[in-house]
């Protein structure tokens, strides 16, 4: 039987109050405590943070300003969970660390740890919040960060959780990177930058001006295996804070975005259309966000028979790019990402790796609430 107008209505708007309650269950204090989904980040906490990661960015440039930093978190422990195979998110994470100077151990492998023994992964996560003050964590299963948040919120002793890529499901830090990147890209006016208004509110780090959006009339690509890339799901969360932004979504047709992201972006207003080959609008993109066949998560190689081509970026392509093209990719890349790409002035994917390790380290320091004495710090010695 076909919904009616009430009871679409009244699913949209249970999947709000839902929405609404599992981020309120992860935020403190009007921002993540836990950092799990990126629906928790609205428009005024991603500019705080890409601020904050500017500054400490501004700070760690010098030797007594990355002596400074380090003394931030050197009360705290950090333990990387990673039970995922990483190298660039986990060493991002532990730069990251080191630059707010929080110590840190690694568990990378289960058969290490009691789990062999027959111990649960709950009851792991729950020795290892006795030791530490913070947990990142890679799992393959989709929610189990959530889970794990919700379980640390019941312990005695409650520590944060970030999640470093959950399943298919989310990578929010690794949006925030990219969005930070994008805002870098597309120009960041001073008074956001260097927050010339910055010392209102001493209680909270300052807020930018949110008047100013630079994704209006900005026309964003996402190109590749779009339906288990975690990266691209993360991403299209934050952009939909951004009201005129355009979004395209360019995959093999089994492969496309998900159902439950398209939903999201037409119930925020966000235009966007679905293609399948690549060579369809690269002239109409201010940013191209490419990604790599994701087939870890083939079942029984299924994808084998896709002509990525369609999906790649080659040096062929660049007389149609527009000057000011941002070209990203979460990495690791394989062949849809001509490496000839590398030297052009639109290739920013290493700077999104940069780009990672002050924005987690940005992201720790709001996490334990150092940010004030950052921003403090950075206007005392770093504005003239
Ligand atoms: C991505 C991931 O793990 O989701 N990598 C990363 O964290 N930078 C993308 C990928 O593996 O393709």
């Amino acid at each position: 039987m076909p919904m009616t107008e009430t009871d679409a209505e009244r699913t949209v708007s249970t999947d709000r109050e839902n929405a609404a309650r599992r981020v309120a269950a992860l935020n403190r204090n009007d921002k993540p405590f836990h950092v799990v989904l990126a629906q928790q980040f609205d428009r005024r906490t991603i500019e705080e943070l890409c601020q904050l990661a500017d500054m400490i960015r501004a700070i760690g440039g010098s030797r007594q300003g990355t002596q400074f930093l380090r003394t931030m978190l050197s009360h705290h422990r950090a333990m990387l969970y990673f039970i995922q195979p990483s190298t660039r998110t986990f060493l991002s994470f532990t730069a990251a660390c080191q630059i707010v100077g929080i110590p840190y151990n690694e568990v990378r492998d289960r058969s290490t740890s009691s789990e062999l023994k027959g111990e649960s992964e709950e009851d792991t996560i729950r020795v290892l919040s006795q030791y530490f003050d913070l947990i990142i964590m890679r799992h393959p299963a989709e929610g189990f960060a959530e889970r794990v948040a919700h379980m640390l919120n019941d312990m005695p002793r409650t520590i944060p959780v970030i999640n470093g890529g959950s399943g298919k499901d989310q990578h929010p830090t690794q949006a925030m990177l990219d969005i930070y990147t994008l805002f870098r890209s597309f120009g960041t006016p001073a008074s956001v930058a260097h927050g010339t208004g910055g010392q209102e509110g001493r209680g909270r780090i300052s807020a930018p001006r949110y008047t100013w959006n630079p994704f209006a009339g900005k026309t964003v690509a996402f190109v590749g295996d779009l339906k288990r890339g975690r990266t691209v799901r993360s991403l299209t969360y934050l952009l939909c804070r951004y009201p005129g932004v355009r979004l395209m979504f360019v995959a093999p047709p089994q492969l496309q975005i998900e159902e439950d992201i398209l939903d999201y972006i037409s119930r925020n207003g966000i235009e966007y259309e679905l293609g399948d080959d690549i060579r369809g609008c690269i002239g109409d993109c201010d940013a191209i966000y490419m990604t790599r066949l994701q087939d870890e998560w083939d079942v029984d190689g299924e994808s084998k028979a896709i002509d990525y081509d369609r999906y790649s970026l080659t040096y062929d392509m660049a007389k149609d790019f527009k000057p000011n093209l941002t070209i990203m990719h979460p990495l690791p890349r394989r062949h849809e990402l001509d490496q000839e790409l590398d030297a052009l002035p639109q290739a920013k994917y290493w700077d999104q790796v940069r780009n990672g390790m002050w924005m987690r380290a940005a992201l720790m320091a709001s996490i334990f609430n150092v940010d004030v004495a950052i921003r403090d710090h950075y206007y005392a010695y770093y504005t003239f």
